[in-house]
């Protein structure tokens, strides 16, 4: 295997929204990059999608000695993965799709190539079974965009090969990402299931009356939100705790914890439902676009990942 300090060229397979993002990425890293992805518009897309995340990964500090330009469109899924040392796949999330791709690619990879799978969702072992290269096929799933975003979970299959995992770890981390190792593999894998559980009251809150779409979100931006981009739920609760620490705060808390989920309950996401939230929203954004939510998001989460050492 490449050492993963080492990895001069990727694939990237897939060419949409996290595709091109990790294109962007690999590039500003200092790692060549061939593109596949059956639209034949992709390759456009790509070349503005490279132009518009230069300038925030360089404010991040994160373009050295690379150039934007270090990257081909190739013809076939074949011809990209043929040189690269490790593949980023990021086909839709379909799993006959993913298979047939990788059954599509299994005989041409490079003997030592790694490959992993941006899936949100899906399962590894369900996407690697019957393939020669299964033991060197991992999922690493990205936050969009992944040139922004540094978390990226790594999980592997039955068939999964221990260094492969290990190699994901190091390759991530020397790139620049804040990748973790989730040990066992499920649906969502974990940042997505935590998002789901506070989405699951979040609507809830929404549907019961307990309060509007902007005040639920009010409840998070301006609350936990803040704590949330600097440590996580246990070690924000070990602070709750005061000299205590976590262990006060569970003497004191568990019973208020106990209550609180038991009486949690999962909403139904009926058409009413998903209207109720869709008006909320737009009663939110006050008429902005998608772009300019974006741009404004992107004006506090780039100084944030500054101060957070997210782009280190
Ligand atoms: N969008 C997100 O927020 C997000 C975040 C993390 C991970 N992911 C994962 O990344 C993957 C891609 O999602 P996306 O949001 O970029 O989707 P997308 O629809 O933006 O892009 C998918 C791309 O794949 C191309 N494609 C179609 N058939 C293909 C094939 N057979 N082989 C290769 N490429 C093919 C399409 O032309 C398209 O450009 C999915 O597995 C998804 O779960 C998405």
């Amino acid at each position: 295997m490449t050492q993963p300090t080492a990895v001069k060229r990727a694939a990237v397979l897939g060419a949409g929204t996290i595709g091109a993002s990790w294109t962007a990425w690999f590039l500003a890293r200092g790692i060549a990059v061939d593109v596949w992805d059956p639209r034949p518009e992709a390759e456009a897309y790509v070349r503005r999608y490279i132009t518009d995340a230069w300038p925030a990964m360089a404010r991040l500090g994160m373009v050295a000695d690379a150039s934007p330009d270090a990257w081909r469109f190739l013809g076939s899924p074949e011809a990209a993965v043929a040189e690269a040392d490790f593949v980023q796949e990021n086909a839709p999330e379909r799993l006959p799709i993913k298979r047939e791709l990788y059954a599509q690619i299994d005989s041409v990879l490079r003997a030592d190539a790694i490959l992993a799978s941006s899936t949100s969702g899906l399962i590894m072992s369900d996407m690697q079974a019957g393939l020669g290269s299964a033991s060197r096929f991992a999922v690493g799933h990205p936050f969009n965009p992944p040139h922004l975003i540094p978390l990226v979970e790594v999980v592997g299959g039955r068939e999964t090969a221990p260094e492969t995992i290990a190699w994901c770890l190091e390759f991530y981390r020397a790139i620049g990402k804040k990748p973790i190792h989730i040990r066992k593999e499920a649906p969502g894998h974990l940042a997505n299931r935590l998002q789901a559980a506070l989405w699951r009251e979040a609507v809830s809150a929404v549907v019961t009356g307990l309060a509007s779409v902007e005040d639920v979100d009010t409840a998070i931006s301006a609350g936990p939100g803040l704590r949330w981009a600097v440590m996580g739920p246990h070690m924000t609760f070990h602070l709750g705790g005061g000299e205590g620490g976590i262990t006060h705060m569970l003497d004191q808390f568990k019973p208020a914890f106990e209550a609180w989920w038991a009486s949690m309950s999962t909403p139904e996401l009926s058409a009413a439902a998903c209207q109720q939230i869709i008006d909320g929203v737009a009663a939110e954004a006050r008429g902005r676009s998608i772009a300019q939510l974006a741009a404004d998001r992107d004006a506090i989460l780039l100084p944030l990942l500054e101060l957070t050492g997210g782009g280190s």
